[in-house]
Formats: C-alpha cells, structure tokens, sequence
C-alpha cells in the first residue's frame, strides 16, 4: 500500500524492524536492530564511539538509508514516504549544534519555518518565542554563532529543531562540547522543555550518566551495531543484562539505583530546633544531649545547623550557621534524603514540606535500613 503519510504523526511512537546498516566499504554500522521509541517519551541510544548511534539515528530522518529492514512511524514505513516530507516532522540537533556560521541565531533558527514558506513575519516572530524557551535573551538573536558561548550555541541547536514544533526530536550528542555544569543545567532545563512538550525523542550520547538522567528508555547498544539492552534506567541499573553492560552502568550503581527509589513511607523524626534570632543558650537548652540543633527562619524553614557547643556565638545567626545542604520532600528520591545525610554535620538529612518548612529528620543508618527492608523497590523485582 502507497498511502501517503503526512506529518503531523502526533503521537508518533517509532520502531526498528530488524534494521541492519552496511557501509558500501563493508562495514556493517548497525546489526539487526529492533527497537520501538514509544510516543512523547525520550529514548537514548548509548555506547562506545563507533557502535552505530549516529548511524541508527539518521535512519530515521533518511540521512542514511537501511540495507535491510523497515523503519515505522506509527506503523507506516518511512521509505513511503518524501525525504523531503518526512523530515518536516522531523527536527534534528546535529553535534556541536551545527549552526550556519554565517547566519544570525534568529535566522539559524527560522531556517525550517523560512523553507515551509512561513514568510519572514511569521517565522522570525517564531524564532524570538524560542529564543526564550531554551532561556537566551532576545537581544542574542541579532548575534553569529562565534559570538555565543558553547552551552548557548547548543540552546540554539534545540531552538532550531524546535521551530516547526515537529512531533519527533532527534538529538546527535545535544550537550557535548560543553563543560560538566554547563552540560547538567542544559539537562534540567531540556527536561522541563520536555515536560510541556511531550516529543518523541530520540536523543545519542556515549555519556551513560546522561543516559540514566534523560532517558525514559536507555538503549545500550555495543561494538559492531549489536543492541545489547533496552530498558528504563533503573532496570538498567539494577539489572543489567549482561557483562558489557554492567561493565558500562557497574561503576556506582547500587548507589545510582537508589535516584530511582522514591521517599514512599520514610519515616522522619523530630529534630531540636531554635529560632533565627535567638540566643544559643535558647539553643542549648532545646539540644539536650545532641551537639547540633537546627535554626528555623519564621515561617519554619531550616536556614542552618548551629553547634551549641561553640562559646563565640551569642546569638543563632547565619554567619555562624553550618549549611543544611540537601533537603528533600515527599516527591524527592531516597538518592536526595542519603545524600542530605551524609552531607549533614549533624547527620541527620532534612525532610521538608513543599513550602519549604521543617518536616522532621532522618538518619543515614535509617535510609540505609528503610531501603534494605524494602528489597530492590526500584525494580519491583
Ligand atoms: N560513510 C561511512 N562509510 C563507512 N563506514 C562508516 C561511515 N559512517 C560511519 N561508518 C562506520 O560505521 C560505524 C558506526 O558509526 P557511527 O557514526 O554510527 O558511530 P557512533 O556510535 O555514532 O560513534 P561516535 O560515538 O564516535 O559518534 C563506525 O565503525 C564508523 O566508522
Ligand atoms: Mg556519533
């Protein structure tokens, strides 16, 4: 059947059939790969440079075409349908953002709504929207790429992807290039993008800790084009299905597995308390026989640890407050509550409600305790 399909495929989920890639010299990038990216979920290819990700990827806009095997979105193969046509539901962020040097960042990101004829109203007004969105100022888009830093360069690459709000996202090592803090920002806030959006994304990096924070799905893939597993991250983690992959997620990850661990029922426990403001013989007497109460501001939020032992504070005050650092809440994972309390000097971690005010306190002993009794909760298995 010849059916012409027409983006938008909303949602679009993709499948690999079977999906193998020879280069004309032989070598074989991609080896029978099947592989289903579900609708408005984010799937990550991962691996060791030259495994195949870029190539698997570009199957699905026909940058590169499969020697065997069927690629569908929404059950209709993509060989159906125009190039052309296809990649208009498609946006692609290439490596390194690939933007045109020679363009200004409003025209590098109005280049597909300018070749769907928006006309130059339309598009640019466009391109200004998600200058925003991937948080540049306006002022940026008169700007070169040479003239924007590596992280913003990269913003602009998704913003381009973004212009014709196409269905389906793919991603070539969208935050490389960039430093770690930098790169974990970008992260965040593409997820929160990722939330309002709802994209079928499928997203390539050889950085496992990427995978694990983007991934709804991680598909480890190994030397010569070989899937070596698909699953959601904490299964990943837990249970990887092989040598290689343990070898590739080993390094942490019966800590890792618990950023999958929701708080569920942890219990928290009183912890002494003294106002900002007041004085530390008020702290005293609220410690009994601990070293460390909490300093509360007025609205019950923790603003620091003070130690009643010290004899040059008079008065419970921030400059002589230790931070309370991580804090956590019902919606946190068990990996935000272990952290707080290792990173305590009291070493008790902070729970808080979602105004931010004391909840209560939970020991490192008693994370570790809670997780254990529950088995492996992250996997249901
Ligand atoms: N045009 C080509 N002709 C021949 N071989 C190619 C071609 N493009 C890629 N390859 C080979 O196919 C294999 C897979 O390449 P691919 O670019 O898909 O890997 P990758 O997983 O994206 O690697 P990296 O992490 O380094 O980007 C590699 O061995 C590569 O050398
Ligand atoms: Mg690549």
């Amino acid at each position: 059947m010849n059916r012409p399909i027409q983006p938008p495929w909303e949602p679009a989920v993709i499948e690999f059939e079977n999906v193998t890639k020879r280069y004309p010299d032989g070598t074989v990038a991609v080896d029978g790969l099947t592989l289903v990216a579900p609708a408005g979920k984010i799937t990550v290819l991962v691996g060791p440079s030259g495994c195949g990700k870029t190539t698997s990827l570009r199957m699905i806009n026909r940058s590169i075409e499969p020697t065997s095997g069927r690629i569908t979105v929404n059950g209709d193969d993509i060989m159906s349908v125009g190039a052309v046509q296809l990649r208009r539901g498609i946006g692609y962020v290439i490596q390194h953002a690939g933007l045109f040097p020679h363009q200004t960042v409003l025209d590098n990101i109005a280049t597909v709504p300018y070749l769907l004829g928006w006309g130059k109203k339309k598009a640019r007004a466009r391109a200004y929207e998600l200058l925003e969105r991937v948080g540049l100022p306006s002022a940026f888009a008169k700007r070169y790429p040479a003239q924007l830093s590596g992280g913003q360069q990269q913003r602009v690459g998704v913003a381009r992807a973004l212009a014709a709000d196409p269905p389906i996202m793919l991603m070539d090592e969208p935050f490389s290039a960039v430093d770690p803090i930098v790169r974990a920002g970008l992260q965040d806030e593409f997820l929160r993008l990722q939330q309002d959006l709802g994209k079928t994304i499928v997203l390539v990096t050889h950085d496992i800790d990427e995978a694990i924070k983007l991934g709804d799905n991680v598909a480890v893939f190994r030397e010569g084009g070989h899937l070596a597993q698909v699953d959601p991250p904490a299964r990943l983690l837990a249970h990887p299905a092989d040598e290689f992959v343990e070898g590739l997620v080993g390094r942490d990850r019966g800590y890792r597995v618990l950023s999958f661990v929701p708080i569920g029922d942890l219990p928290a426990h009183p912890v002494p308390t003294v106002a900002v403001g007041a004085s530390i013989a008020d702290g005293r007497a609220a410690a009994g026989d601990e070293q460390w109460v909490l300093a509360l501001d007025q609205d019950r939020r923790p603003v620091g640890w003070l130690d009643v032992n010290r004899d040059d504070v008079s008065v419970v005050e921030p400059p002589s407050l230790r931070t309370v650092g991580t804090t956590f809440t019902s919606e946190s994972s068990m990996r935000a509550a272990l952290d707080g309390a290792l990173g305590s000097p009291s070493g008790h971690a902070i729970r808080v409600d979602s105004g931010g005010a004391l909840v209560g306190g939970v020991s490192a002993v008693e994370i570790a305790r809670h997780v254990a009794s529950h088995g492996n909760v992250a996997v249901g298995a």
